[in-house]
């Protein structure tokens, strides 16, 4: 039985998608000959509410200098964290004597805010590729992976951080106890520590299991995150969802006893206890929605392609190789997949090998029907594509399978 990566307790899986490869990994077909396969199996540990993968690959396998993710490719996401700087300098009252940190700060699109104001910042960002785009913007950036050790040698160079911040990273990584207790010793004592990621909640209630994939260890909740603040003497004092990737939620973290603690972290756990978040017996129907997903989504594609239906995919997400590969839609079923990010065009997806074309090809093609893989930014893509989607339909999957 596997082992809770925050309480040690065992715990039952509760999904087995089976052998998944690594979701980020669009690569030439030669380099997808032997690709890295692991069983991707989640399970909810009852003793500290977490909702966990069993294993996870290396992390040196997932991010390294051909990452595939940016973040500035969302006009949206850089509008979301330009508002998080705002966020975070009036409630610190930042000033160009005060210092932040960031964890994972991929491209810069959070960290340029504070640059243009002349705010101290510094990025941690393992992957080179993404990190020397944020270099490029005049970002100090540590190309490396945060934990406890590294943040020892940040303590002996830097002065203590206002504010540390992180946007879906935290959630990747499975040594957490050693970022609480990096980031414990990185903050001051009036600091705080705000991080955001998908919010379980919102994946039980949306069946976004797409969410579940390699680099997504954990999916919290304000439950299991004020446990594990609490393992470090720190403290969860106020949360706020947000409507980014599909739904997330933010977390403000300090020391313990150094500030108010809001009366939404209550209400959010008493809401969490109202949707069974803290119990082993809610997590059982998830999968069996997954299921019902599964067998609409794979029926309408093959009654479509039956009838002669063009089908292509608009944007290769990490969230989609859960989808292709749990459900085995590969290009017999979708011919392409348009994205606007350059390192994945003229790639295959992972496990299933779906190709990936330019954006600049997606009007030309002239399919029938578009599976949005990129749901999440529904609002913004949808809205860009108005017009040319006017004699065209969109297929959606998620809470459920829909023609739009
Ligand atoms: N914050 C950005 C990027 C999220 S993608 C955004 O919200 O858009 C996740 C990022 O976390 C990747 O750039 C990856 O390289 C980085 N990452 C993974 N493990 C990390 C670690 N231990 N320390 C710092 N960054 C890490
Ligand atoms: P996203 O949903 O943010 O990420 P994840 O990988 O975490 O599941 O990824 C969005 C992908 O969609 C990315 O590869 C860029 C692409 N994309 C477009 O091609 N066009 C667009 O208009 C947008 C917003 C994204
Ligand atoms: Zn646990």
């Amino acid at each position: 039985m596997p082992k809770c990566l925050v309480c040690n307790s065992n715990f039952n899986p509760f999904v087995n998608f089976g052998e998944m490869p690594i979701a980020n990994n669009f690569a030439n077909l030669n380099e997808l000959i032997s690709e890295y396969k692991f069983t991707m199996q989640v399970g909810f540990c009852e003793s500290c509410y977490m909702v966990q993968l069993v294993e996870q690959p290396d992390r040196e396998r997932m991010f390294h200098s051909n990452y595939a993710f940016y973040s500035s490719t969302s006009e949206y996401m850089k509008q979301h964290f330009q508002r998080f700087y705002t966020q975070i300098k009036e409630k610190q009252s930042l000033s160009s004597k005060s210092f932040v940190i960031e964890i994972g700060c991929n491209d810069g699109i959070l960290l340029e805010n504070f640059i243009n104001e002349n705010i101290s910042c510094l990025g941690i960002e393992p992957s080179k590729n993404v990190a020397d785009i944020a270099i490029s913007k005049n970002i100090n950036v540590i190309n490396d992976f945060f934990d406890e050790s590294l943040a020892k040698k940040i303590a002996g160079e830097f002065k203590k951080a206002d504010a540390i911040m992180s946007a879906n990273v935290i959630c990747h990584i499975p040594y957490i106890h050693s970022i609480f207790s990096g980031v414990k010793l990185l903050l001051d004592q009036e600091g705080i520590f705000v991080f955001e990621d998908p919010y379980l909640g919102e994946v039980i209630e949306k069946n976004s299991f797409d969410q579940i994939y390699d680099e997504h260890v954990f999916l919290f909740s304000a439950l299991s995150v004020s446990k594990i603040c609490k393992m470090h003497g720190m403290e969860l004092i106020d949360v706020e969802p947000q409507v980014t990737h599909g739904g997330s939620m933010r977390y403000f973290i300090s020391h313990e006893g150094s500030k108010e603690i809001s009366e939404n972290v209550g209400k959010s756990i008493a809401n969490e206890k109202s949707l069974g978040l803290h119990r082993n017996e809610s997590f059982n129907s998830f999968g069996l929605n997954i299921n019902k997903i599964k067998q609409d989504l794979v029926a309408l594609l093959k009654k479509l392609k039956k009838q002669g239906k063009k089908i292509v995919a608009y944007g290769a997400t990490s969230k989609s190789t859960t989808v292709t590969n749990y459900f085995g839609i590969g290009p017999e079923l979708i011919e392409c997949i348009f994205d606007t990010t350059p390192i994945k065009q003229n790639k295959f997806s992972p496990g299933v090998h779906i190709p990936i074309l330019p954006y600049e090809g997606f009007h030309k093609s002239n399919p029938d029907y578009v599976l949005l893989f990129a749901w999440n930014h529904a609002k913004e893509i949808m809205s860009k594509e108005k017009s040319y989607m006017k004699d065209k339909k969109w297929i959606t999957y998620i809470p459920e399978v829909k023609i739009t």
